[in-house]
């Protein structure tokens, strides 16, 4: 799609203690109806008033996202909630619900509430009778959402089918010329996006989505979780084929580098000799490699680019550089790579949900 040239504006804060002054700039041309990135704890975000079907709208042009893919709605304050949504239906949903925000927000959890009619732009839901809504906890977002005064819909701040930006400079990249301001506020900090949850019961959430708040998260909170079946763990290896996800951007093929990417899983010896060897035979062929490894394992591998994902000991310093990885293998040219796997456990789900996608369902097992 051909966007007009924007001029964007570019501003330096501090991550932990924005200057009001700063912010006030971004605000204006969000309140304008603008489209501004700026951080949050997970990853940038593109921002614009969820309420303005004109400014929503430069947010899919300048992503070039599809428009059946509804977003996420952020908030700095409880009392902006009552705007945007209705009660839950099911007996004790309400309830639970109102733990959860208690418990994880600020933070990576994103809850979809039904919405009040005509509170947001038909654009935001994509047509759905449900609004998802996040309060970020990250002091340059909370920031600039109260300065703005308006609930802010806003995707992760990249190219669609790109990795999300975990630093402006990615932003940047990707979006410079095409949106009106990022606010740079240094590394977003889980690396992954939130967590998108739906409250079926007053029990019970379903995951709609693997992120930042994981599984075991929720159940110490007193939830019982279940999946939708393309965010299951075991999703990963078989894609939940033929299954039409409840958040619909599941069904996208995001995150892809632009190489072809496989996962390997099995004994990390076996799968080091058989990552070496497929290398081997893709180097023959004139093709470039790339190796995703863990920092315990990254030793044994033989490609022309091997980066260090994180550690296995610290799956959350996994989470936050992978994308940076995926855009790094990108820069570097390289044409095929493999990828080590982790559990599935706390964080590890949602990082084996995000490579899974990268790798467009490809895992071996050896
Ligand atoms: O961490 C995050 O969530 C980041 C930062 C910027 O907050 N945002 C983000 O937004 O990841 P986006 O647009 O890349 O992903 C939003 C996800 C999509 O999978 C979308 O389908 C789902 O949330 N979603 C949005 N509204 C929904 C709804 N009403 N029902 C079900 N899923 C919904
Ligand atoms: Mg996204």
């Amino acid at each position: 799609m051909n966007v007009p040239l924007r001029n964007t504006s570019f501003w330096r804060v501090d991550s932990q203690d924005p200057d009001r002054e700063q912010l006030r700039a971004a605000a204006e041309l969000l309140r304008a109806g603008g489209a501004v990135a700026f951080p949050t704890e997970t990853v940038y975000g593109l921002g614009a008033d969820a309420r303005r079907t004109d400014a929503v709208a430069r947010i899919f042009e300048a992503k070039g996202r599809p428009s059946d893919n509804p977003l996420i709605v952020h908030i700095s304050d409880l009392a902006q909630l009552a705007e945007l949504t209705l009660p839950l239906a099911a007996e004790g949903a309400g309830a639970l619900a109102d733990r959860l925000m208690d418990r994880f927000w600020p933070g990576p959890l994103t809850i979809v509430l039904p919405v009040k009619p005509g509170a947001v732009s038909a654009r935001v839901t994509a047509g759905l009778d449900t609004v998802a809504v996040r309060m970020p906890a990250h002091p340059v977002a909370l920031a600039l959402i109260a300065e703005s005064g308006c609930p802010l819909a806003a995707p992760s701040a990249n190219r669609s089918g790109r990795p999300s930006p975990t630093l402006a400079a990615h932003v940047r990249g990707d979006l410079s010329g095409r949106i009106d301001g990022i606010v740079d506020g240094g590394a977003a900090g889980v690396g992954l996006e939130s967590t998108v949850v739906e409250v079926v019961d007053g029990g019970t959430v379903r995951i709609l989505r693997p992120g930042g708040v994981t599984a075991e998260d929720l159940q110490e909170a007193g939830a019982t979780v279940v999946y939708d079946a393309v965010a299951a763990p075991e999703a990963a290896e078989d894609a939940a084929a033929g299954q039409a996800p409840r958040s619909p951007g599941m069904k996208y093929a995001h995150y892809a580098p632009q190489g072809q990417m496989q996962l390997v899983k099995g004994e990390p010896g076996a799968v080091a000799d058989w990552i070496n060897a497929a290398v081997r035979r893709a180097r023959e062929s004139g093709e470039r490699t790339g190796v995703l490894a863990f920092a315990e394992h990254a030793a044994r591998y033989d490609a022309d680019c091997v980066l260090v994902v994180g550690s296995l000991a610290r799956l959350d310093t996994a989470a936050h550089g992978l994308y940076t990885s995926l855009r790094e293998f990108d820069a570097q040219g390289v044409q095929r790579i493999w990828a080590e796997t982790c559990p599935e456990q706390g964080i590890g789900h949602a990082l084996m949900n995000r490579l899974a996608k990268a790798a467009g369902h490809a895992v071996v097992r050896v």
